[in-house]
């Protein structure tokens, strides 16, 4: 049956390094993972996120937007992401559905509900089974995508300071709608100690896939 992992938070939370740390401690646990990214994945997915995150792409209208990374979700979810449950994979995600509710219902104002109900379309109503979100505080995630910063900012990089304050607001609201599957874990520690704050969270939901 597998078991569905995704994580998200706003830019500059350290989700990457976290992604990277979980991934490798899964499989030297001896865990079947696979690990994707949204949006993106499979090669039509791919190319979606690339229209996305397109700097040049400037016109694109919010509906627009929400309606590719639900496009992106859709080919990902039936062309990856559901046969590997079917094998029994553990599917690590790097962001899903939250971050479109997030970042398309609340920072662009189109709405909760109506991204649910477009997304709910685009995935046949799958959810992860469990979700980490990592966050931290606005100015500190600001801070450290300054020191990362190195080449052009993308699309959604580009967008105002204040749809970006309304993003992260947005990350700590989706906690409160499904507590029994989104879990916060504060992102501001140290790399190592995150890690195990979320390999903690997670336990309960790994004990149930245990490895071959
Ligand atoms: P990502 O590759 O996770 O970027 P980062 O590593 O910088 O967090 O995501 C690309 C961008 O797309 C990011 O700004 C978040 C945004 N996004 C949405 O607006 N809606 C979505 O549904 C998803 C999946 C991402």
């Amino acid at each position: 049956m597998g078991l569905f992992i995704s994580m998200e938070g706003p830019d500059g939370s350290g989700k990457t390094l976290q992604m990277d740390m979980l991934q490798k401690a899964l499989i030297e646990a001896g865990y079947p993972v696979l690990r994707t990214r949204e949006p993106g994945g499979p090669a039509i997915s791919e190319r979606i996120r690339a229209l996305l995150l397109d700097p040049a792409c400037k016109e694109m209208s919010p509906e627009t937007e929400a309606l590719l990374y639900a496009a992106a979700r859709a080919q990902h979810v039936s062309q990856v992401i559901k046969p590997a449950m079917a094998e029994g994979k553990v599917v690590l995600c790097d962001r899903f559905v939250d971050s479109s509710l997030v970042y398309q219902g609340i920072g662009r104002g189109l709405g909760v509900s109506t991204i649910g109900e477009i997304n709910h379309f685009a995935t046949g109503g799958l959810q992860p089974d469990v979700t980490i979100v990592l966050q931290i505080d606005y100015a500190e995630g600001l801070r450290r995508k300054n020191v990362q910063y190195s080449g052009q900012l993308d699309r959604m990089e580009q967008q105002a300071g204040s749809f970006h304050q309304l993003v992260h607001d947005g990350f700590s609201q989706i906690v409160e709608w499904d507590p029994e599957r989104v879990r916060m874990v504060d992102g501001s520690k140290a790399p190592e100690e995150v890690h195990t704050m979320i390999m903690e969270v997670l336990k309960p939901w790994l004990d149930r896939v245990l490895p071959q």
